[in-house]
């Protein structure tokens, strides 16, 4: 009996049209094209503008796409997971809706919540459930409404952060393609560097946590920074000794869209030359969950069956991972 793997066997994505530009920032915050540039790589980003939408509206949107593009019966779908941190609302899940508005009317759904290394975090499930041999099509979707919890009055952070997702499918494989290794770690050590203080169970909502503004994103930049290059790098260049890669043997780097600079210090510590990394940052920002599937949608018709990529993420908790995949087709 061969062993199954899971291997990624379509993709899709979307990402609001509103373009909120450095220049449109500048005139909000006290801030600068050449400062966000120069310190993030970020030029713009995506905003849901929609009234009364969430999460939901971009996964779906996604989602459909990538079914519409890979002829796929969503009917056939086992699973939906959605990786995310800005829910459609606390409680009731917002996979299960997703997967009700897309007619996966068999599947089961949960949300995956681990900051930006949900999308990551939610590759190894997926993948598990495919290699237990029970499962035959997962649907992952990594979707963000990061407006919905920024400040536009507080410039550390409404520079970075754009809205997005990206969803793709998880199939059995039998030819040795799909996820070969992965490397995930958390440390609570995060917890106080980036959070939104109320609105949980801690510190639930009230006029007094309204009045001081704690239900907005809130980031130790600095902090987070150090952490996240050397945490990404570190994973990044074990998984690769690991599994014996040289980087003449990586044909891509997927990396978490959070700083450019962030990006080209994991890439760095790989030896890896700029074209082998996926980069789209300077159009969407850090849409969190997103990042990765968003990549992969922007790059797919640049990628070739058998093609060793290695992802990476780093993410509020904190939470960070390296994952090595074989990439399973051609282009279409
Ligand atoms: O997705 C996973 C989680 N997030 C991340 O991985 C993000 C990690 N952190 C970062 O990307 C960076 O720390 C930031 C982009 C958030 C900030 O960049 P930085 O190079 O760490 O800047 P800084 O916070 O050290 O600030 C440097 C200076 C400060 O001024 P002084 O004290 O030197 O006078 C800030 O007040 O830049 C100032 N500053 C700004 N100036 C213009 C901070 N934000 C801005 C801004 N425009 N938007």
């Amino acid at each position: 009996m061969s062993t199954i793997t899971a291997a990624i066997t379509a993709v899709g994505g979307y990402v609001p049209e509103y373009v909120l530009t450095n220049e449109i920032l500048s005139t909000m915050v006290d801030t600068n094209d050449e400062w966000i540039t120069s310190r993030t790589g970020v030029k713009e980003r995506r905003i849901l503008k929609e009234e009364g939408q969430g999460t939901s509206f971009m996964a779906i949107k996604a989602a459909q796409q990538l079914l519409s593009k890979s002829n796929t019966n969503p009917e056939d779908i086992d699973m939906v997971i959605m990786a995310t941190a800005t829910p459609d609302m606390p409680v009731a899940s917002t996979g299960v809706y997703v997967a009700s508005q897309i007619g996966a009317v068999n599947a089961f759904s949960y949300d995956l919540v681990a900051a930006c290394s949900s999308f990551l975090f939610g590759m190894s499930t997926a993948a598990k459930y495919i290699e237990s041999g029970r499962y035959k099509k997962v649907l992952l979707i990594g979707a963000d409404k990061m407006s919905s919890i920024v400040d536009y009055t507080d410039r550390t952070t409404c520079i970075i952060f754009g809205d997005g997702a990206g969803a793709v499918l998880f199939e059995p494989n039998t030819e040795g393609l799909g996820v070969q290794d992965e490397i995930l770690r958390s440390d609570g050590i995060g917890r106080k560097s980036l959070k939104i203080d109320a609105g949980g169970s801690i510190l639930p909502p009230s006029n007094q946590t309204i009045a001081d503004n704690q239900h907005y994103i809130y980031q130790d930049g600095k902090t987070v920074f150090k952490f996240a290059v050397s945490n990404m790098a570190d994973v990044s260049e074990k998984i690769m000794k690991r599994n014996n890669l040289t980087a003449d043997d990586i044909t891509w780097l997927v990396p978490h869209q959070a700083n450019k600079r962030i990006i080209d210090a994991t890439s760095r510590r790989m030896n890896l030359p700029e074209d082998k990394v996926m980069l789209n940052i300077h159009k969407y920002g850090n849409t969190t969950s997103a990042t990765l599937p968003l990549c992969l949608f922007d790059y797919e018709n640049q990628l070739k069956k058998g093609d060793n990529i290695v992802f990476a993420a780093f993410g509020g908790g904190f939470t960070w991972g390296a994952m090595y995949v074989k990439w399973a087709y051609d282009p279409k």
